[in-house]
């Protein structure tokens, strides 16, 4: 099944999902926005992947982190960004660490083209940004269907170094559904932000159709034939739904 990863750098979200989640991922503008301490998720997210990200030069940056974070998680892997700011390709940076015995997530790939590309190197994933594309007018489903396609035809045993695709910049349930569905192989992943994992769990007809059952629900003691008095006396873990609350 598809693995799930969360996209934060929110520990506490870390812990409420911890039951759920494959891995992390963060880069830097969520850390900037949310938070967090880099050396403690690192650490608390082990053995499970964490991907951190470089900037600046890449190579010296990638080459930083991983010897001041490997020691604390066994699976720290750095993303670089496909393109360099100035729209160069990172291709080389990318190939050097990896020959360096760096794990890589090559990321913010936005083509299929681009995927082709970063998959001839070695980088255990890449990175595709399905919100972004489609900012610009893209149909992700397609691609990713595609780019999931032509690394398992290519890699048909799942062997690293290439475990698979992370889908990345999902944006809301229909996002992580459609995700799911294109890239559902046991070795490619989608990565969700905290609040649309927690969509992802509801459905009004399911909330309804709960309370309707605990409405008409028949406690065990009673159906076991003991009086209404000790049954009475032992807590009932859910909360009574009375008529006109549904
Ligand atoms: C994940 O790897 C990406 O960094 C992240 O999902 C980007 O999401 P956004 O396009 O919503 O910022």
């Amino acid at each position: 099944m598809t693995k799930i990863f969360l996209d934060t750098s929110n520990i506490v979200e870390m812990k409420k999902w911890a039951h759920i989640i494959d891995g992390v991922t963060t880069n830097p503008s969520i850390l900037i926005k949310e938070g967090g301490d880099i050396k403690e998720i690192c650490e608390y997210i082990s053995p499970k992947p964490v991907s951190v990200e470089a900037g600046g030069d890449f190579y010296t940056e990638a080459m930083d982190l991983w010897e001041w974070l490997k020691p604390l998680s066994e699976g720290l892997v750095i993303k670089v960004p496909f393109l360099k700011p100035n729209g160069q390709d990172n291709l080389l940076v990318i190939d050097s660490l990896i020959k360096e015995g760096i794990t890589i997530n090559c990321t913010a790939i936005m083509s299929f083209n681009q995927a082709v590309l970063a998959t001839k190197l070695g980088c255990r994933y890449i990175s595709i940004f399905a919100g972004r594309v489609e900012d610009e007018g893209g149909e992700s489903s397609t691609l990713l269907r595609d780019v999931a396609n032509y690394i398992d035809a290519s890699n048909p045993e799942g062997v690293e170094p290439l475990q698979g695709v992370i889908v990345g910049s999902i944006r809301s349930p229909g996002d992580a559904d459609r995700a799911i569905r294109s890239v559902f192989r046991d070795n490619h992943i989608v990565t969700i932000p905290p609040p649309v994992l927690e969509k992802m769990t509801q459905h009004a007809r399911a909330q309804s159709t709960s309370a309707e059952f605990e409405k008409d629900y028949t406690p065990v003691k009673t159906l076991q034939g003991i009086n209404n008095t000790q049954a009475e006396m032992i807590p009932h873990p859910m909360p009574q739904i009375r008529q006109g609350e549904i």
